[in-house]
C-alpha cells in the first residue's frame, strides 16, 4: 500500500490509487455529513459496518445479474473497486413517502406509494444537488439517453431485488441513492460508454424501517437526533447475518 495515493476524498470515504489503472481502494471513514455538509459528526464504526453492509449488497445484486464496481472486501475498512469515472447524478428510488419527497408533495412520511418513483438529482455540492429530469440532463450534456435508460432500469432493478431481500429480514425499504460511473480504460475506448453501479449501498444511503414497528434503521438517526445511531447499522448488518 506505500505508493498508494489519496485521489479523492468525500464526505464518507476516500479513494486509493492501486497498483493497476483501472482498480482504486474505497477507504470507508466513520465520519457523517447530512444536509450538504452543514451538519457534521462521527459515528463509531460506521466505515466498517458500512464497507461490510455494501460489500454484501453487491454481492448479492452480482449474483442477481446486476454487475458493480466491486471486486472484493480487502479488510474491515476498505474495499477493492473498479476506478469509474463517475456520472454526475444521483439516482434515488422511492417506494415510501420519506424526507425530501414528503417535503416536496407535502405527503405524510410512510405514506406507500402506488408505484416506484425514480428520481435523478445533479452532484453539484455547490448548488445542494438539484432535482433535475432527463432533459436537464442531456442539456447539460452530463449523460446520455442509453446511458439514462441505463440509470433508470438498474435502479429499479436494484429496487426489486433488495425490497424482495429485506422484506425476509423484516425490513421496508423506503428509498435509496445510487451512484454510476464507466470504468476508466472503457471510458478512453468509447466516452458515453455503458455506466457501472458504484459508490456504496448502506444505510448512509438507504432508508430502512423495520417492517413491524417503523422504526428508523439508518442515517435518519443521524440526520434527525434521534439517537442509537451505530445500534441501528449494527442492527442492519445483524438482519443480513453479519458476522456469521
Ligand atoms: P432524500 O429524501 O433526502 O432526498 O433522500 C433520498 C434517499 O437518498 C435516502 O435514502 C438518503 C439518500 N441520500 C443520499 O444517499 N445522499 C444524499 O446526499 C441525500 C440527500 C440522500
Ligand atoms: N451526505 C449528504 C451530505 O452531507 C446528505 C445526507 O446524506 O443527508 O450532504
Amino acid at each position: 500500500m506505500g505508493t498508494e495515493t489519496m485521489l479523492y476524498e468525500g464526505k464518507a470515504k476516500q479513494i486509493f490509487s492501486t497498483d493497476k489503472p483501472d482498480e482504486v481502494r474505497v477507504y470507508f471513514k466513520d465520519d457523517a455529513t447530512a444536509f450538504n455538509g452543514e451538519k457534521k459528526g462521527t459515528i463509531q464504526s460506521k466505515g466498517v459496518l458500512n464497507n461490510s453492509i455494501s460489500a454484501f449488497f453487491f454481492e448479492l445484486l452480482q449474483s442477481e445479474g446486476i454487475p458493480s464496481h466491486f471486486i472484493k472486501k480487502i479488510d474491515d475498512r476498505n474495499m477493492l473497486v473498479k476506478k469509474l469515472s463517475i456520472v454526475p447524478i444521483e439516482v434515488v428510488v422511492r417506494n415510501i413517502v420519506a424526507g425530501s419527497l414528503s417535503k416536496r408533495l407535502g405527503w405524510e412520511e410512510g405514506r406507500r406509494l402506488s408505484r416506484p418513483v425514480v428520481e435523478l438529482y445533479y452532484k453539484d455540492d455547490a448548488l445542494g444537488d438539484p432535482l433535475i429530469n432527463r432533459s436537464h440532463a442531456a442539456a447539460m450534456d452530463i449523460a446520455t439517453p442509453s446511458q439514462l435508460d441505463a440509470l433508470e432500469e438498474t435502479g429499479l432493478k436494484v429496487n426489486a431485488v433488495l425490497q424482495k431481500f429485506l422484506a425476509d429480514k423484516k425490513l421496508l425499504l423506503v428509498d435509496f441513492k445510487l451512484e454510476f460511473g464507466v470504468p476508466v480504460q472503457a471510458q478512453s475506448a468509447a466516452p458515453g460508454g455503458q455506466v457501472l453501479l458504484g459508490d456504496e449501498i448502506s444505510p448512509d444511503t438507504c432508508r430502512f424501517w423495520d417492517s413491524t414497528t417503523n422504526e428508523k434503521l439508518d442515517k435518519d438517526r443521524f440526520r434527525r437526533d434521534l439517537g442509537n445511531v451505530v445500534e441501528a447499522y449494527q442492527e442492519i448488518w445483524s438482519r443480513l447475518g453479519g458476522g456469521r
